[in-house]
């Protein structure tokens, strides 16, 4: 169920830096994929921004197969920023049974963020996940653009995704 106030709340002050992340984002182009140790692949995504007028946004990332539709990778977390800062934390849950926290930077319209924790459950499929950094970036054409690279067992830090959305209507 939808939160009541979820349609009603005023936006804190404390997330008006962020303001331009809030809403549905939806991938234009499909996003690519790619890691030494894997085929190269193209997905789609929706992401979804809210807030209920608490210092904190709450975020959805559904992807899909291009073709089928079929769901793939989803994350869903909190995003918060300490008072009087710049500095940026994002909470995140993955369907892999990873769990991170990122924390990172806001310059302009740009985030900047690497993971301080990485955790998963006893039985997430290896490679293990070691490392993770991504930057979502407000493009001047009005467009966000998102870089995530991550480092496992076996590979150093590099890139695994990147993508682009326009808002959806
Ligand atoms: C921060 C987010 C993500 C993390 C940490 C992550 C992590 C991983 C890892 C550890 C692997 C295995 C690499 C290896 O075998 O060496 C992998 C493979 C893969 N990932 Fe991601 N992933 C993320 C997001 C996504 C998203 C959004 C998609 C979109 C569909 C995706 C699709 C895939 C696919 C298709 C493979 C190859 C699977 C295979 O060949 O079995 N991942 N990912």
């Amino acid at each position: 169920m939808a939160c009541p106030f979820q349609q009603t709340a005023e936006i804190n002050p404390a997330l008006q830096p962020l303001d331009w992340l809030l809403g549905t984002w939806e991938s234009d182009e499909p996003g690519q994929g790619t890691f030494p140790t894997i085929n190269p692949f193209r997905y789609t995504e929706m992401l979804h921004f809210s807030h209920v007028g608490q210092p904190i946004i709450n975020f959805m990332f559904n992807a899909f197969h291009t073709e089928t539709k079929k769901p793939l990778h989803r994350e869903c977390g909190f995003i918060r920023m300490q008072p009087g800062t710049n500095k940026v934390a994002f909470i995140i849950a993955q369907n892999s049974g990873l769990v991170e926290i990122e924390e990172g930077e806001l310059i302009g319209q740009q985030l900047n963020l690497q993971s301080q924790a990485v955790a998963r459950i006893s039985f997430a499929k290896q490679p293990h996940v070691q490392q993770v950094s991504r930057v979502f970036k407000l493009r001047p054409d009005g467009k966000l653009e998102q870089t995530v690279s991550m480092a496992t067992d076996s590979q150093p830090l590099m890139q695994h995704l990147h993508i682009t959305y326009h808002p959806s209507s």
